[in-house]
């Protein structure tokens, strides 16, 4: 039996998602729900008659779900579930403020998850981001492996991106690497970055690489801003969908991404972002790096903050 992949809220993030998933053409079925009726309907329609041009076999199906549960059968049996439900950032806002009114959209569709497809690896990647992950987990009660939030995927590939057009190189020429928090306490970690295998520090001033650090920390907010009415998806939802393919495909690919630590770097019990390799069961391990000793005291400044969000959100 191929692959079967969900795609809850079939906005924006949702439905770049599905279609990035359906094009792989490495899932057997791609299923898109959302809550407004018939558009998930519409987009799989859409997404389906995109198949002989762009060459693939996936079948797309759309499904509308009700917050009692109803039209979920459609996910039955999902080897993974991406969770984009929620709403996004209007600009001005930080994505702290979705807190209470997205922890209320994701427990609900975290519970449905659980009853219809409790075998899934899930995917988070409403915001706040390292919150709404830890919430999905409580309300699944899935083992913490199985489920992970996309984050660090998306602030390293914007990094990357700054990096890239500051030194004019291509982009497949830059590594680089964050870790920590989905917001304020992202850790960039400049001491795995690299440009053709050179560090970033022999080619770059302190000054431009702080600068750079800025702007991929407001990355998101920098989109917003210029759309006015909603977020990014291009970035995110490549991000998404990359890590459902590493889970699809068993590839052990290391990727930063939220994920629950508990012990590695010194730090217990809490959903961060850090590298992983990803597979089957989800997070298969952490990866630990070499961190200097700021950034490491960076990670541990994030890790208390999200701690006392995340203590915050089970009671929401
Ligand atoms: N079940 C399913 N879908 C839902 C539910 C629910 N309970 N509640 C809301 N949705 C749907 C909305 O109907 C909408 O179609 O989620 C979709 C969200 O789409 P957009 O408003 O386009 O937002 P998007 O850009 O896709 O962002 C989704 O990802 O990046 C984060 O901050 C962003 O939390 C936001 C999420």
């Amino acid at each position: 039996m191929g692959k079967k992949v969900t795609v809850v809220g079939a906005g924006f993030y949702g439905s770049t998602t599905a279609q990035r998933l359906a094009e792989y053409d490495v899932f057997e079925t791609v299923v898109l729900t959302d809550i407004i009726e018939g558009k998930p309907e519409g987009l799989a329609l859409d997404l389906n008659q995109s198949r002989s041009i762009e060459g693939f076999e996936t079948k797309v199906i759309g499904a509308t779900t009700g917050v009692d549960g109803s039209g979920y059968e459609a996910i039955a049996g999902s080897d993974i579930v991406v969770i984009t439900a929620g709403l996004p950032r209007k600009p001005g806002m930080s994505r702290m403020d979705l807190l209470e009114v997205n922890a209320k959209i994701v427990r609900g569709v975290a519970e449905q998850v659980a009853k219809h497809a409790p075998n899934a690896i899930v995917i988070v990647v409403s915001n706040p981001l390292d919150e709404m992950t830890a919430l999905a987990q409580l309300a699944t009660q899935f083992p913490k492996n199985r489920v992970i939030g996309q984050a660090g995927m998306l602030d390293t590939a914007r990094f990357t991106h700054f990096v890239a057009e500051e030194l004019k190189v291509p982009v497949g020429s830059v590594k680089t690497l964050t870790l920590g928090s989905h917001g304020d306490t992202m850790v960039p970690v400049p001491s795995r970055c690299t440009v053709d295998g050179k560090p970033l520090s022999d080619l770059l001033p302190a000054e431009k690489i702080e600068e750079l650090v800025t702007r991929t920390r407001n990355g998101g907010a920098e989109v917003v801003a210029l759309l006015k009415t909603g977020s990014a998806y291009y970035a995110p939802s490549a991000a998404a969908a990359r890590m459902a393919k590493a889970v699809a495909e068993d590839s052990g690919e290391v990727m930063p991404v939220c994920a629950w630590v508990d012990g590695e770097y010194g730090i217990s019990g809490v959903y961060l972002g850090v590298e992983a390799a990803i597979g089957a069961t989800g997070a298969k391990n952490i990866v630990l790096t070499d961190l200097s000793e700021s950034e490491l005291a960076g990670l541990k400044e994030a890790a208390e903050a999200v701690r006392a969000k995340q203590a915050d959100v089970a009671g929401l």
